[in-house]
C-alpha cells in the first residue's frame, strides 16, 4: 500500500514512539479530535495494539462499538495520520459517522496524505465486502470536503443528528475498482473481514451511541 510514499498499515508495537507524538500533537492542536480511541499513554501500549487487534476481529468492543479497523498512515518511518473503517454501520454511524474515518498530524496537513489515505483505505472496505463507502464531514469542514471529492465521493445532501452543532455532508463512494489493488492483509490484525479500529462514544467511532460533537471519527 505505497503511494506519494504514504504505507496505510495497522499499528505495530513498535510504533510507540511515533504513536505516542502524533496522539499528543492532536491533542495539542486538534482537541477534542481525537488520534487514538481508548488509548492510555502511560498504559501498556503492546496491550493496546492487541486490543486493536481483538477489535478489528469483533473481539472485546466497547459497549456499543462494531468491529472496526485501525491503520496508521506512515511517512519516511513516522506516523503522520491515521484511518479508521467500521465494518458496518449502526443506527449513529449510518447517519453521522460512516464507514471510515481520518485525520493527519497537523504538521504534515496539506500534503495530499489524507486523500492518499482515504484512497488506500477504499481496497480494504471492499474486502470487507462494503461496495460503497458511506464518508461524511462536518460542513464547514473544506479540507475533509475536499479530501472525499478527490476520492470520488457522491454527495447525497446533508443531515442533522441531535447534539451536533454542525450539519454532516454525507458521501457515498464506490470501492469497487480498488479491489485489485487491495493490500495483503499480513498480520493477526489483518483478517480482511475483521480487521480495525475503534470508536467510542466520545471518539465518534464505530459506535452506537450519538456524541456530543465529531471528533475523532
Ligand atoms: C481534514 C484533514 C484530514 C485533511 O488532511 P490533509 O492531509 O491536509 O488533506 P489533503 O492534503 O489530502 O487535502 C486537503 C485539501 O483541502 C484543501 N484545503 C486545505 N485547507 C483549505 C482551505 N482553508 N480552503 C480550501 N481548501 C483547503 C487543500 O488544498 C487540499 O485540496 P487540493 O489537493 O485540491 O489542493 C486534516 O485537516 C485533519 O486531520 N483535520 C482534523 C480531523 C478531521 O477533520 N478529519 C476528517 C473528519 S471527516
Amino acid at each position: 500500500m505505497k503511494g506519494i510514499g504514504l504505507e496505510l498499515r495497522p499499528l505495530r508495537v513498535e510504533d510507540e514512539r511515533s504513536f505516542k507524538r502524533a496522539v499528543k500533537e492532536f491533542a495539542d492542536q486538534t482537541s477534542p479530535w481525537q488520534f487514538a480511541f481508548h488509548f492510555d499513554p502511560s498504559g501498556d501500549f503492546s496491550g493496546y495494539v492487541r486490543k486493536l487487534n481483538a477489535w478489528s476481529r469483533g473481539s472485546e468492543l466497547p459497549e456499543g462499538s462494531v468491529p472496526n479497523s485501525y491503520y496508521v498512515g506512515v511517512v519516511n518511518a513516522a506516523i503522520i495520520g491515521r484511518v479508521s473503517i467500521r465494518h458496518e454501520l449502526n443506527e449513529f454511524l449510518s447517519r453521522i459517522g460512516g464507514h471510515i474515518g481520518y485525520g493527519v498530524i497537523p504538521s504534515e496537513r496539506r500534503r495530499g496524505y489524507a486523500t492518499e489515505m482515504l484512497r488506500q483505505a477504499l481496497p480494504i472496505c471492499a474486502t470487507l465486502g462494503i461496495r460503497t463507502a458511506l464518508v461524511t464531514c462536518d460542513a464547514d469542514n473544506i479540507e475533509s470536503r475536499r479530501v472525499i471529492e478527490k476520492c470520488g465521493g457522491r454527495f447525497e445532501g446533508l443531515t442533522d443528528y441531535p447534539d451536533l452543532e454542525v450539519q454532516k455532508r454525507r458521501y457515498w463512494i464506490s470501492t469497487e475498482q480498488s479491489v485489485a489493488t487491495a493490500p495483503a492483509q499480513d498480520g493477526p490484525n489483518q483478517t480482511p473481514s475483521r480487521t480495525l479500529g475503534n470508536a467510542t462514544p466520545s471518539s465518534g467511532g464505530a459506535h452506537v451511541a450519538p456524541l456530543s460533537g465529531t471528533a475523532g471519527r
